[in-house]
């Protein structure tokens, strides 16, 4: 017999010594339901992301409430936009009876405890699917212009505030957006509105599903000139360092799975509270893995985001979260 003074293995003998011990849980409260709706009376099932729906207006204020029912306290919305109302100014981004603020009334009337998040970009508005204002330069080249994208968000971010949203989420990564956004609620008095704000996101080939699902892929070139390269992580911190100062309420990483050492170091630099999302092309990665029967869907998923809170995330964007409530419930 081995002479050892230290048996760690003590500590994982029962399920009961486990849980005693365990670091990190998963609860409903960490999470964002991520949602997708359109104009439409019917429902479209998302041949990019199979098991995520497009809700109508409907059945959007149903899926929401159930998730609440769980226990999950916020949803973010996106919407699908008719081609037909997008232009290069995108102007249907600060129309007060747009899609999402007509959204926002209703969810907020039908579920008035349920934070609601709304996402501040253009892209879905935008006829050139890009998350600011496009020029064209002398030589040709794709230009996305940053203050006069972010005049444009300050609207947008009011016209959500006047329908009720809880919090503005700006994921389109123009610089100064935070403090103006910031500024312009005040000026309107709506100094309770939150700033969610995406601070360290990065030009992720994850997002292909998610634009699948919403037809914003940009028309042309890509976003790399606003969104972070995935070689970088001083820079998150210096992101990071800027929004704090501007005045966001929280932080938030994205992709997630993938970036964990990103939201360690965030965490280590700021006392926000701090987001991750759990993107489209991660959720497609595991739902894939699972549904090929390779790898086990509850085991997997459960693994990935307790992996995403231990790292330092407080709050984690996950299109799986309803069915990670039925699951903590099951347990
Ligand atoms: C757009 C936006 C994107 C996502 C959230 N907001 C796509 C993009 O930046 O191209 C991606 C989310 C996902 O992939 O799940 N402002």
């Amino acid at each position: 017999m081995l002479c050892l003074m230290n048996r760690p293995r003590r500590n994982r003998r029962t399920p009961a010594i486990r849980s005693m011990v365990r670091e990190t849980t998963l609860g409903p409260a960490d999470f964002i339901l991520p949602l997708f709706f359109h104009e439409d009376a019917e429902d479209t099932p998302i041949a990019s992301m199979p098991g995520v729906t497009r809700w109508s207006l409907e059945s959007l204020v149903r899926e929401a409430g159930e998730a609440h029912a769980l226990g999950i306290p916020a949803v973010v919305l996106f919407p699908k936009i008719e081609e037909s109302l997008k232009n290069s100014l995108a102007d249907e981004s600060f129309n007060d009876d747009g899609l999402v603020p007509r959204a926002v009334r209703t969810l907020k009337a039908a579920h008035p405890t349920l934070c609601v998040i709304t996402d501040v970009a253009l892209d879905p508005y935008n006829s050139d699917g890009h998350d600011g204002i496009v020029e064209r330069n002398s030589s040709g080249e794709l230009e996305i212009l940053n203050d006069e994208t972010v005049a444009i968000l300050c609207q947008q971010a009011l016209s959500h505030a006047r329908a009720g949203a809880d919090v503005v989420s700006p994921s389109d990564m123009m610089d100064g957006r935070v403090a103006a956004i910031r500024e312009a609620l005040d000026d309107e008095d709506f100094t309770h509105v939150s700033i969610l704000s995406y601070t360290a996101k990065y030009a992720s080939a994850l997002y292909g599903p998610f634009r699948g699902a919403l037809d914003s892929a940009p028309k042309d070139g890509d976003k790399k000139t606003y969104q972070m390269d995935p070689a970088n992580s001083r820079e998150a911190i210096r992101e990071a360092m800027l929004d704090e100062a501007e005045s966001a309420d929280i932080l938030m990483v994205k992709p997630a799975g993938m970036y964990l050492d990103i939201i360690t170091k965030v965490r280590d630099t700021t006392t926000l509270p701090i987001a991750a999302y759990q993107v489209s092309g991660e959720y497609l990665m595991l739902k894939c893995a699972a549904t090929s029967g390779w790898l086990e869907e509850r085991d997997i998923v459960l693994e990935s985001l307790i992996s995403i809170k231990r790292a330092g995330a407080d709050i984690i964007l996950t299109y799986f979260a309803k069915q990670v409530c039925e699951w903590l419930k099951a347990k």
